[in-house]
Formats: C-alpha cells, structure tokens, sequence
C-alpha cells in the first residue's frame, strides 16, 4: 500500500439513502464507503472511514490523522459553512485535504456558497454525488504522486 487515506464524514452524513434523496441521493454512506475501498484497492492505496456528528469529535480525528494518513478527504456537512475550528485543524495538522459535497452547494442557498474550510483545502469537488469521492480519491493521489 502506497498511501493511506482518511475519509472524513460530519454532520448528518449517516442518513445518506434516506436523508433528502431528492438532494443527496438513495446510496447510503455504506455503499459510499464501499466505492471508496474499491477505487482504493484499484490505485494501490488504502482507506480508512470515519462519520461524526461531532464538531469537536472531528477536530480530534483530523489531528489523530498526523503521522498516519497521507491525505484527507472531508465532507464537513454543515459545520463547512459554520466551522473555524475545523478550518484551523487542518491548517495545523499540514495534511492535503480535499473539501467534499455531494451536492453543488453553489447551486443551493446563500449560507452553503460560504466554505470555512476552503481556505485549507488543497482543492473542491462538489455537485458529483458519491462518484465525487471516487474523483477526490483519484485526484489525491495524484497529488501525492506527483512528486514521487
Ligand atoms: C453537504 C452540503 C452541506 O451544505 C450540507 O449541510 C450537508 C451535505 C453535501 O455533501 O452536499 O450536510 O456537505
């Protein structure tokens, strides 16, 4: 295995299949995790999971991830449009983090077209549905490899 990566899931990601599928969609964060160990085997990378509905909680699983993950991929729900303390975990802990929505929040209301964290991030996929983690996946990568 030539990286190891960290998918991160805030707020109300855990209802994905049921919550809003008019929005979000009907695959559940299961199945989402499963795409996810499956583009990773096909790359040579591994994967690690992670869903909280914890501000806080995420702070302290972004800064486990020093010394363990290569990169990050985090779809911070909500707290992207509300969070500092998420934005300045990531600024800390120095690891290439890719923002992630499902839906394109710039299409949506005026509140979701603010991202705290975007200021950390390494770049922003969003509009994809799940397929977006698939993309953030391959595009991490190829950062990492890039100087290899
Ligand atoms: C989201 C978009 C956010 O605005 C929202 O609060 C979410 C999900 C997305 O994946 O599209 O919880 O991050």
């Amino acid at each position: 295995m030539e990286h190891a990566l960290l998918i991160l899931n805030g707020p109300n990601l855990n209802l994905l299949g049921t919550r809003q599928p008019e929005v979000y969609g009907t695959t559940t964060l299961a199945d989402i995790e499963e795409l996810c160990q499956q583009k990773a085997k096909t790359l040579g990378v591994s994967v690690t999971c992670a869903q909280s509905n914890h501000e806080g909680a995420l702070v302290d699983l972004i800064h486990d991830a020093r010394g363990q993950y290569a990169g990050i991929i985090l779809n911070a729900g909500a707290y992207t449009h509300t969070s500092i303390a998420l934005l300045d975990a990531i600024a800390s802990v120095e690891i290439p983090t890719i923002e992630l929505h499902l839906s394109n929040v710039h299409a949506r209301e005026e509140f979701r077209h603010t991202s705290y964290i975007a200021k950390a991030a390494l770049g922003i996929i969003c509009g994809f549905g799940a397929q977006g983690y698939v993309l953030a996946i391959d595009a991490l990568v190829a950062h990492l490899n890039k100087d290899t």
